[in-house]
């Protein structure tokens, strides 16, 4: 692939996602794309090249670019600590604001104590999530708080992931990653191979197509947010839209989690950050 060809591609990857390509992914964006060079009706990357510069890019090619180009690694309770921090920090506080909402009738269907995994890849985060709900839920003995107190979304810019993360259906190894041999009992059904997480686990979640780079008007208000191992990729600009929106959709006292390489320096200063374990906690303020 010649540099032109890069830099076209590169600028059309920007434009649909804003993931940035920068000079030294050209062997990235070579290995991704290619196998799906004749599926975009392309011979070359220069035919491509063409295509995007003359524009008008219809939906399906746009999903393939997508789906080819971005990283979608993930794992069941990614980097431990994070999950350390939701359970003991977190979920103590979120109880006591499901047990208010309920003792507040009158906001019935709003109630629900909501929780938003960004960049959801094939499902692990959200489910991994819920797994915590529903074990604080049943050790506490909360009575009063179940679990249809709680509403996870996913979201995720590729069709492909999401497709996978809405069957919930994982091999061997994706459950070998993460989840002890209790966890995989208490919380998938057998089939044959693979591992499906149970309902009471997935009547929680739900999963739908999200760019993050859109407005989030329409995506509603939540209490916690993970946005893990995505902003990475995006220009500082982005990711001070991004992380200024959060503050506006999390309720006051709302939580924002991170990934291990990401952090706020210079791009945002009205989240409070709380020290827990390995764990940088984003506080909105209450
Ligand atoms: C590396 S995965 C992170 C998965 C999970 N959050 C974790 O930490 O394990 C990054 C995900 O971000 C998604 N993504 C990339 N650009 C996006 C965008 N503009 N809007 C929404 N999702 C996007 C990719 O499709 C990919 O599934």
């Amino acid at each position: 692939m010649n540099r032109e060809d890069y830099n076209a591609i590169a600028r059309y990857v920007f434009d649909i996602c804003g993931i940035v390509l920068g000079d030294d992914k050209q062997y990235l964006v070579e290995q991704r794309i290619s196998p799906v060079l004749p599926d975009l009706g392309c011979a070359s990357f220069s035919d491509l090249a063409n295509k995007l510069n003359l524009g008008g890019i219809n939906f399906l090619v746009r999903e393939k670019v997508l789906n080819a180009i971005t990283t979608n690694e993930t794992s069941f309770f990614r980097d431990e600590h994070p999950y350390v921090a939701f359970k003991e920090k977190i979920m103590p506080d979120m109880l006591e604001r499901a047990k208010e909402r309920k003792d507040r009738p009158w906001t019935r269907r709003g109630a629900k104590v909501s929780m938003w995994s960004v960049a959801a890849s094939t499902g692990q985060e959200p489910y991994s999530m819920a797994m915590i709900i529903s074990d604080v839920i049943n050790q506490r003995g909360m009575g009063l708080v179940l679990m249809e107190d709680f509403g996870i979304l996913g979201t995720d810019i590729s069709s492909k992931v999401l497709a996978k993360a809405m069957e919930g259906k994982y091999g061997p190894l994706e459950v070998a990653r993460g989840l002890t041999q209790d966890m995989r009992n208490r919380h998938f059904v057998k089939d044959g191979d693979f591992f499906v997480i149970n309902d009471k686990i997935r009547k929680i979640v739900e999963f739908k197509a999200f760019n993050i780079q859109d407005s989030f008007v329409q995506i509603g208000s939540f209490d916690v947010i993970f946005c893990r191992n995505i902003l990475i990729y995006f220009s500082d600009d982005a990711k001070r839209k991004i992380l200024s929106q959060f503050y506006q959709i999390l309720a006051p006292g709302g939580y924002l989690l991170l990934g291990s390489a990401e952090n706020m320096y210079n791009l945002n200063n009205d989240f409070a950050p709380e020290r827990y374990g390995a764990t940088t906690i984003y506080r909105k303020h209450a």
